[in-house]
């Protein structure tokens, strides 16, 4: 075995590990692109649904909460309030907005008719439903 390290080692080293990792990167890409179907919970995707996440996107709820991570974090993720919750207190909750509590972040009041309430808890119930890998990983977000 030589000694030293050539320049034609280095070459194949670099084309190697290019090629083994450009495959492993396809591999990867297929292989979540083939799952995500099951986890993403798209069966459940209801007319109220997407109402809720229309509701969700022009009241800009994501830019004081995160949702699945992604947002700002200045109010608690909701990724996972359906089930910490429940849809009674969730509609209680944004009814009864803003607390006033001394001491607290303020949530504005958005005036929602019943219905519209209804269907943000549907879409916080299918975002909840998602399969995340037991992200968020406790209970309260
Ligand atoms: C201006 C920032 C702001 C916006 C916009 C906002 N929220 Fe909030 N929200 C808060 C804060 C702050 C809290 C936590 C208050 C507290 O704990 O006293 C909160 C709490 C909540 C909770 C209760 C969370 C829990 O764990 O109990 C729900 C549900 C909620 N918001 C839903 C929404 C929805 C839906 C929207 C959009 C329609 C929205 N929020 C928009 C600031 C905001």
């Amino acid at each position: 075995m030589s000694e030293t390290f050539t320049k034609s080692m280095a070459r194949n080293i670099f084309y190697g590990g290019t090629v083994f990792f450009f495959l492993l990167f396809l591999a990867l890409t297929f292989d979540t692109q083939s799952v995500l179907p099951k986890r993403d919970n798209r069966a459940a995707i209801t007319p109220a649904v997407v109402h809720g996440k229309n509701l969700w996107e022009t009241n800009d709820c994501i830019g004081c909460h995160t949702l699945l991570g992604e947002g700002a974090y200045f109010a608690p993720e909701l990724g996972n309030v359906y089930k910490r919750r429940g849809p009674d207190f969730i509609k209680a909750w944004i009814k009864a907005q803003p607390t006033h509590a001394e001491g607290r972040r303020q949530m504005p009041q958005f005036n929602f008719s019943d219905s519209d309430l209804d269907d943000l808890v549907a879409f916080l119930k299918y975002a909840s439903e998602i399969n995340t890998n037991h992200w968020p990983p406790n209970d309260e977000g």
